[in-house]
């Protein structure tokens, strides 16, 4: 039986690896019998968070009400799988306070910007560098790293597997009847 459940909260630029990983993170942890859902900023985008866009303010409210819905899914005994840039250290902390300390992880889904612009996997990278979309996270909109992140996963030289091996060894790590 599921003893403990958790806040896995990833962070990084577009296209670092974060909802590829959360993917398999929520396969294995189902597969383990663990509770768990994701909770992804394109998916969020479409419909909760749909009034907002790219300035800071929006983004500080789009990780706001997210932090908010983790909060409600926590209580109900679910682990939550957070997949947005969540750009801020500021509104990160936020997030932080709102559950146990033992409870919180915060993953640093870290691949150089190049890399990642690279991959382009929704083709938006192109369009910013032709103009068409402005206020890009790590172009011409602020990402603060995290300073003391859980987990940092530099996914330009892991596999997926790997990342997410790490992040399950972790949670076993900090309570071996979770998994
Ligand atoms: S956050 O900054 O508010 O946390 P969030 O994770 O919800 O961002 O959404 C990021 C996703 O929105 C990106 O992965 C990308 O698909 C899309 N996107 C569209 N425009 C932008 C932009 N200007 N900056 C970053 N991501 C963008």
């Amino acid at each position: 039986m599921q003893s403990k459940n958790y806040i896995l909260w990833m962070t990084g630029l577009s296209g670092a690896g974060k909802s590829t990983i959360a993917k398999k993170l929520l396969e294995f942890l189902k597969n383990n019998n663990h509770n768990a859902y994701v909770l992804d900023g394109d998916v969020l985008r479409k419909g909760l968070n749909s009034d907002l866009g790219f300035s800071d303010n929006d983004r500080k409210e789009n990780v706001r009400r997210t932090g908010e819905v983790a909060k409600i899914l926590y209580s109900a005994n679910v682990t939550v799988i957070g997949a947005l840039i969540s750009p801020f250290r500021v509104d990160r902390e936020k997030i932080r306070q709102l559950f146990p300390a033992d409870c919180f992880v915060e993953i640093f889904v870290d691949c150089p910007l190049p890399v990642c612009e690279q991959r382009d996997v929704k083709g938006l990278y192109a369009k910013v560098r032709k103009g068409e979309i402005s206020s890009f996270t790590g172009i011409d909109s602020t990402y603060e790293k995290p300073l003391h992140p859980e987990l940092h996963l530099q996914t330009d030289e892991m596999t997926v597997d790997e990342c997410v091996l790490e992040i399950t060894e972790y949670l076993k790590k900090l309570n071996t009847a979770a998994l």
